[in-house]
């Protein structure tokens, strides 16, 4: 049966704010599903369209006219099932509004190509993803745009890096691949009385693990390749928040095209549907294992969020429900002990990705930050022997049983 599409059909929501309030975000990951066609599907359908049609000439007019209208176009523009997505995301997030990109680096560039502008000042944590260094040091400078680090280990350092042409304060928290934790609740304090933006990379929490609109954010981007697909197949990205902000960047998107496919954005709203029962398993084994390493002979520190070893635990406990999915140590031997603690895996998967089922190992220094000096490796937290685990969905028993025969002499 053919689907009636000419606005953008209803997400299900519940019927009043009472009975909203009752549910639960877990229940709301699940749950909400763009309307039914009439085929009564139970799953939610795939929009699988790149335009969409009129009935008359003039809808079509319009339609092109109003760009605020909430007609569907054109899927660089918007898609139900992309639709779908956002809306999800902005849900667990406590987002007024989001859009969905091709890739977490598309969200990222996005955010800043849309509400940067010549002239402009950035601060970052140096500790931020390799690629989002890449943009903040090779490509924003092309467009007149400067920016500053601070070190996620001294954050009393940032009020001195505010200059008047500050805009936008940026951060992972946990950081990829250190797991450095800054609380979000006084970045945001610094930033509002200076009237700075803040945005917060939530990539390693997760919405189920972690809230940073609640603690003051004004937005939240994801790489939804992550733990939100959970299963290592597609790219995705997001950004949620202020509605204000996100008109922008839909423009930005709308117009220059890092949009979401609506196959990946349906692989994704399912993937939201496991997302709170897998957050909580990965962080239990992510726990389990990040325990049972402290001590051993062959390493010299064990890094997880919710082990009170950590510099920032008592942060970490405040302002996330878990401590997430990745645990890091480090080996005695250095970058040697890596590459070898790398070969002898049986079970784990030696791959560029996290937040996938399957536990990952890697060894940031002889691979994904190879090609820096030792000094700018110390300067984002990477030292020689430093191992980085995405715990997975196995039995905990067979991943710490995997870790502790590689450490074996
Ligand atoms: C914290 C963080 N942000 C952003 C990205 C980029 O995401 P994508 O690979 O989906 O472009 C990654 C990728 O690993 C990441 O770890």
């Amino acid at each position: 049966m053919a689907f009636p599409c000419l606005t953008k059909p209803e997400l299900i929501l519940l019927p009043t704010s009472l009975s909203r309030m009752h549910r639960h975000p877990e229940t709301e990951a699940i749950r909400i599903q763009t309307e039914r066609t009439g085929e009564q599907e139970h799953s939610t359908p795939l929009f699988l369209t790149s335009s969409f049609v009129y009935q008359s000439a003039e809808e079509m007019a319009a339609a092109f006219a109003d760009d605020s209208l909430d007609v569907n176009i054109y899927s660089r523009f918007s898609n139900p099932t992309v639709d779908e997505f956002v809306r999800k995301i902005c849900v667990l997030e406590g987002a007024e509004d989001g859009m969905a990109t091709a890739s977490g680096m598309a969200a990222i560039f996005a955010t800043f190509m849309a509400l940067l502008s010549k002239g402009d000042h950035v601060i970052s944590a140096s500790a931020v993803f390799g690629s989002t260094h890449t943009i903040l040091t090779r490509y924003l400078p092309k467009w007149g745009i400067d920016h500053s680090y601070f070190d996620m280990r001294a954050p009393e350092t940032i009020p001195s890096l505010f200059r008047p042409e500050t805009r936008l304060l940026y951060v992972e928290t946990p950081s990829n691949p250190g797991l450095d934790i800054v609380d979000i609740a006084s970045l945001a304090r610094l930033c509002r009385e200076r009237g700075v933006l803040l945005v917060v990379d939530n990539c390693f929490a997760t919405p189920a693990v972690q809230q940073p609109i609640a603690h003051g954010a004004d937005l939240v981007i994801h790489s939804a390749t992550k733990f939100i697909d959970g299963q290592g197949r597609v790219l995705g990205g997001v950004v949620v928040g202020r509605k204000d902000l996100i008109r922008p960047l839909y423009l930005f998107i709308r117009n220059t095209g890092p949009s979401m496919s609506a196959f990946n954005a349906w692989v994704l709203s399912k993937s939201l549907e496991t997302l709170y029962v897998r957050m909580n398993r990965h962080a239990e084994s992510a726990l389990f294992l990040a325990q049972a390493l402290g001590g051993h002979p062959a390493i010299s520190w064990v890094r997880y969020p919710f082990l009170p070893t950590h510099p920032a635990y008592e942060i970490a406990v405040r302002q996330m429900r878990n401590g997430g999915g990745l645990v890091t140590f480090e080996l005695r031997g250095g970058r040697e002990a890596g590459v070898r603690f790398l070969d002898r895996l049986r079970m784990l998967s030696m791959t560029n990705n996290l937040g996938d089922t399957r536990s990952i190992a890697s060894h940031p220094a002889s691979t994904t930050h190879a090609k820096l000096t030792e000094d700018e490796r110390q300067a984002v937290g990477i030292t020689p022997g430093l191992i980085r685990i995405s715990v997975g969905l196995e039995h905990r028993d067979d991943i710490l049983a995997d870790v502790l025969q590689a450490l074996a002499d």
